[in-house]
């Protein structure tokens, strides 16, 4: 077996350090992937530098990856060495240093994995997995929006949703989702992701880098709306929507991310969010909601290639590029693209 390692994250607000680790044997119903795709999210830049989760240490980050099945578990039948896969560590998993995403050699959960097939690049599958996740149940079991057909668009169904922030990653998948479900869907974007937002199928872009009076106004003028989510999470956006809820007495609006701010939103406002992607796949009631994304949805979208994810940034260097990923999150620098480090490089 190979050596393993880790970027390594030692103590609360560290740096990470890449270390030689066990090599971990898959227990039932677990593989062990050799990870050769690392797609990063915000939130691990978060737990990072600003402990927005209670974590052991050492720990090893990362909850989106993809690669090939190096080894099966007992009771493993679904899949084998050398499939194709793309990884969330959803579930158990989430806690557990021997499923990170940061390392050579994760372990990973059978009912985590998707297969790709031969065409579907390993960027878009594990660049997708977790973030479509989070639409799915923010969109269609949060918010009760309807749910697309697959590989397809439904009819117009006459109602209007705003998805601010269409741009992100989150966003760019939640515009697309609620285009194909029917709903027309006004989004915001800088002018430089203009049409990139443009192929998700939004009926109008509203600049989001102008002074926040105009994004108001524009924002009014195309309304009213049958839902707002907001992709960006950020004290800023949920002031600015806090406004306009304010201006239009008052309503619900669905979020990515809690923010130090929301305490201050007008009491008529209702800023609601969750862990999107636990509703999703942890919550019995949505069982059959997970098993259409898990093994309908999500496989065949990646397969016709009809979902994509944001243009892919990949970072060379190795797991010793992790950290400054993680940097350029917490810097705003990512702007437009989803990024990734192959691990497998020196
Ligand atoms: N609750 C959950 O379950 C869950 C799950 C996944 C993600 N999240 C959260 O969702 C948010 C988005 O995640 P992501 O992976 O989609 O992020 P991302 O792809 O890294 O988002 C980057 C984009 O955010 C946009 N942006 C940044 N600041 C903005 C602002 N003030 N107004 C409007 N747009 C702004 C930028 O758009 P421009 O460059 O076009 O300006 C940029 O393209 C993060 O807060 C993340 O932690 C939550």
């Amino acid at each position: 077996m190979e050596v393993n390692e880790a970027a390594l994250l030692r103590k609360p607000r560290g740096l990470l350090e890449v270390e030689q680790v066990e090599t971990w044997l898959p227990g039932a119903g677990e593989v062990v992937v050799r990870n050769e795709a690392i797609a990063f999210n915000p939130i691990e830049a978060k737990i990072q530098r600003w402990e927005m989760f209670d974590i052991e240490y050492p720990a090893v980050l990362g909850y989106t990856f993809g690669g090939t099945i190096h080894s099966v578990g007992p009771g493993v039948d679904s899949f084998k060495s050398g499939d194709r896969v793309a990884v969330a560590r959803w579930g158990r998993a989430a806690s557990d240093i021997r499923f990170g995403a940061f390392q050579k050699y994760p372990l990973a959960l059978e009912e985590n994995l998707v297969k790709l097939n031969a065409h579907t690049p390993l960027h878009e599958g594990c660049g997708v997995m977790a973030n479509l996740a989070t639409v799915v149940a923010a969109l269609s079991i949060c918010m009760n929006l309807g749910y697309p057909p697959v590989n397809a668009r439904a009819n117009r169904n006459g109602k209007r949703i705003l998805i601010y922030g269409g741009s992100s990653s989150v966003g760019g998948l939640a515009v697309q989702y609620a285009v194909d479900a029917g709903y027309e869907v006004l989004t915001t974007s800088s002018p430089s992701n203009w049409s990139l937002v443009q192929r998700r199928g939004a009926s109008c872009i509203i600049d989001h880098t102008r002074p926040k009076e105009e994004i108001l106004e524009s924002i009014k003028e195309h309304g009213p709306y049958d839902g707002i989510f907001d992709a960006i999470g950020s004290s800023e956006v949920t002031l600015l929507l806090g406004e306009f809820f304010l201006a239009s007495n008052g309503g619900t609006f669905w979020s990515t991310s809690p923010t130090p701010v929301d305490k201050d939103l007008p009491k008529n406002v209702r800023k609601q969010w969750a862990s999107y992607s636990d509703v999703l796949v942890e919550e019995g009631a949505n069982k059959e909601a997970k098993m259409w994304y898990l093994h309908e949805y999500l496989p065949e979208s990646l397969s016709s290639g009809r979902v994509f994810s944001n243009p892919s940034d990949i970072v060379t260097g190795g797991l010793g590029s992790v950290q400054n990923v993680l940097d350029s999150f917490m810097d705003g620098k990512i702007s437009g693209k989803k990024v990734f480090v192959n691990p497998q490089e020196h």
